[in-house]
């Protein structure tokens, strides 16, 4: 049983990291973790689009580009760490997301349009912290859009989260909310 550990957390005393740390410390299998704020990610500009879209529609994914891909692919469970960034995620997170998710590697679409899954996961855990409330789950651009391509791609049955809300509000006691978060997901 293999965990790849999505590690989008972007500053060294990250309450996020210390939260994903504290549930992993629960986990018992190999884990392999992807340090997404330190690795060397883009979108995909005109250039790299280029290279993506000739070896999807040839089938051909031995570009670096998709390394990502097929790392995410073989993971038999997923946890994603990030913080609550403008309603979203950070944007290397979503440049990592954008590389996972192609087509051929994580997913494909059958002749009726459908989508396919090529991935191994059945569960994804979605761990995050806010300094204020997120609200509205339609404002929720960070746990909706991360839920949307692990249903909608990659078919994943459990896709859970693990949110702590206004930890930057004055006088929050943190550890107790990270610890309150912990014990309720
Ligand atoms: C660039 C940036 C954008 C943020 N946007 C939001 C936001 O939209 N809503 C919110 O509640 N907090 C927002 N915050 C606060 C963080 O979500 C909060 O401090 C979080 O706990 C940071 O996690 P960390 O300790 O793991 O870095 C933002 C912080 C930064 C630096």
């Amino acid at each position: 049983m293999s965990l790849l550990f999505v590690n989008a957390c972007m500053r060294p005393n990250s309450r996020t990291l210390r939260l994903a740390r504290m549930w992993l410390e629960g986990y018992d299998g190999a884990v392999e973790e992807v340090d997404v704020a330190h690795a060397n990610l883009a979108p995909l500009d005109p250039d790299r689009l280029a290279t993506y879209s000739s070896a999807v529609s040839s089938a051909t994914y031995d570009d670096p580009l998709f390394d990502y891909a097929k790392q995410f692919a073989q993971a038999d469970e997923v946890l994603i760490a990030c913080p609550f960034w403008n309603f979203s995620v950070p944007a290397k997170l979503h440049d990592y997301l954008e590389l996972v998710c192609s087509q051929g590697v994580t997913f494909d679409v059958d002749a009726a349009g459908s989508y396919v899954s090529l991935c191994r996961a059945q569960r994804l855990t979605f761990v995050c912290t806010a300094g204020g409330l997120i609200g509205d789950e339609a404002n929720d651009h960070a746990f909706g859009y991360v839920r949307t391509l692990a249903q909608v791609f990659w078919h994943i049955p459990h896709v859970d989260k693990i949110v702590v809300e206004a930890l930057d509000a004055p006088g929050a006691h943190v550890e107790r909310l990270l610890q309150e978060a912990l014990a309720i997901g």
